[in-house]
């Protein structure tokens, strides 16, 4: 289940209604999709884009996306400082960014035009679609770990429009998933 921050509000939504209503009012479309047991989610990516394809078949149908392919990073990934630069600073779309994750986390910061910045922390069995236009940036977790089915209305796939604001500069990105230990508490003053 994801978990939603505004930090601006110092504001942290873990309960699934409040996370969905919170996203249903910015304009982000949410589901949770336990992850299927008959497929594992390291299966080669043919496998899963077959597991998945009532899935993927019905996205398509409701959002016009033409293609699905399997983005898969590890922290051994080649090229990963570089791939993570492109996604963690601020942009958006002439398409709809959509992801269902299988395996890993990873940390979404969206930038509605009329409200604060939120961070939203998925997980494997989380859909997420971002609307076209939406400015948003996105961040691996410390594990630097994400596997995820990705959909496309342009065939040429993934092309982000930086908006070069600065504003993702202003946001930690820290994931308070599984792994995640709080920093500890300052010692009280006598
Ligand atoms: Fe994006």
């Amino acid at each position: 289940m994801a978990i939603l921050r505004i930090p601006e509000q110092r504001t942290t939504i873990t309960d699934a209604d409040g996370v969905r209503a919170y996203l249903e009012r910015a304009q982000i479309e949410y589901e949770r999709l336990p992850p299927d047991p008959a497929v594992p989610a390291d299966a080669p990516a043919d496998a899963l884009l077959a597991a998945y394809h009532g899935t993927i078949d019905a996205l398509k149908a409701r959002g016009g996306y033409v293609t699905a392919d399997v983005i898969d990073v590890r922290p051994d990934t080649p090229g990963l400082e570089g791939m993570l630069a492109k996604f963690s600073a601020e942009h958006w779309h002439d398409e709809d960014e959509v992801r269902l994750i299988v395996e890993g986390r990873g940390l979404f910061h969206i930038h509605p035009a009329d409200g604060p910045v939120f961070a939203l922390e998925v997980e494997a069995g989380d859909l997420i679609r971002v609307p076209k236009g939406t400015h948003h940036w996105f961040d691996l977790c410390g594990d630097r770990r994400i596997r995820a089915i990705r959909l496309f209305q342009d065939p040429s796939g993934w092309t982000p429009h930086y908006t070069g604001s600065g504003v993702d500069r202003g946001f930690q990105p820290v994931c308070f998933g599984p792994s995640y230990i709080a920093p500890a508490a300052p010692p009280a003053r006598a």
